[in-house]
């Protein structure tokens, strides 16, 4: 750990937007500002380093948007960043202006681009883990999870309501590209019976022979959650061989999509945000770099970054016993 002095920071989000982000974003130029600092806006992720999008931002930069989905900075995937001349460019842009010290509010794909940055040009990077899925290992949770998870639950809810007026079988499918959270907390909060996730093996044939013994039974109303990244191949892959294997059955397949990336920030979201984006500043000011703020058992965590992008979290095996017996 180096105890440089940081003075002047730059804040980006990078990667798929998540609602809280703009809590996040407001809370590091808030507490930088209280610590005297300067503090810069980059536009579009690492693009705005590539293409010297950034300006300087005050605290009225950052009045009433705690509470909006989406990001003011806005949010890129950047190719030019991932290579050696994007960076350099990057580089340049940020001492240009004296920046030395960054945070990035995104996901594994931005902690691995801040990692190699910081590598190369010796500049403090503090992550802060910005994601829906919920994908990254040292936080109990990431900025927009939960309200993606009420938003799917929401949208879960309102299907119901017509799947059970027809008696059918709905699968819906939330997003979660490699994780199953949004899958397993939207599933078990809406009494689905079957959740099929990426991080367990979706067995077609066991599935087949629960909704059949369910129809014996006159179970008719069958709920499916199953998360994007299921290695089944998603609800419509789905939906096609069940299609097949129940004839009789009336299925329906809905994908919910990006509904569940946009939407006014959760209490909760908004919360950890706040306490994530505080830490940054702090952990920057104490010396601290190339570690993701992450809140585990309601309390300030480090991860160092490579960890953070190498490691997902598991979901015990305790969960989908929970979900069969829930859903007899
Ligand atoms: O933010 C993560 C995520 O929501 C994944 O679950 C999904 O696969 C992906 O983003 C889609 O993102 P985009 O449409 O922006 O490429």
């Amino acid at each position: 750990m180096s105890a440089k002095k940081v003075n002047k920071i730059g804040v980006l989000t990078s990667g798929g937007d998540a609602p809280g982000m703009n809590a996040a974003i407001r809370a590091v130029v808030r507490t930088s500002i209280h610590h005297g600092l300067e503090v810069f806006g980059i536009m579009r992720g690492y693009n705005g380093m590539v293409d010297d999008d950034i300006f300087q931002m005050d605290s009225r930069s950052v009045a009433n948007i705690i509470q909006r989905g989406g990001t003011i900075l806005k949010t890129a995937r950047s190719k030019e960043f991932f290579e050696p001349e994007g960076r350099k460019k990057a580089y340049e842009n940020l001492k240009k202006r004296g920046i030395d010290g960054l945070v990035i509010i995104g996901g594994d794909g931005s902690f691995r681009g801040a990692q190699k940055f910081s590598n190369e040009f010796d500049i403090p990077c503090i992550g802060l883990p910005g994601t829906i899925d919920k994908d990254i290992a040292g936080s109990d949770f990431t900025i927009g999870f939960d309200t993606a998870v009420n938003t799917a639950i929401d949208a879960i809810d309102k299907i119901r309501d017509t799947m059970d007026a027809h008696d059918r079988l709905f699968l819906v499918e939330v997003m979660g590209r490699d994780a199953g959270y949004i899958a397993l907390h939207s599933g078990i909060a809406t009494g689905a019976e079957n959740i099929l996730i990426p991080e367990s093996r979706t067995d077609i044939e066991a599935l087949i022979y629960n909704l059949t013994e369910k129809e014996k039974r006159k179970k008719l109303v069958n709920l499916v959650v199953v998360a994007e990244g299921d290695e089944f191949g998603g609800a419509n892959e789905l939906g096609k061989v069940l299609k097949e294997r129940l004839p009789q059955a009336d299925i329906r397949v809905c994908i919910l999509g990006h509904i569940q990336r946009g939407g006014s920030p959760s209490g909760l979201d908004r919360l950890i945000a706040s306490h994530m984006g505080y830490h940054a500043v702090e952990a920057l000011v104490a010396g601290r770099r190339n570690e993701m703020i992450g809140i585990v058992n309601n309390a300030v965590h480090y991860t160092p970054l490579d960890k953070a992008i190498k490691e997902k979290q598991n979901i015990g095996e305790e969960w989908m016993k929970i979900v069969k017996i829930l859903a007899s």
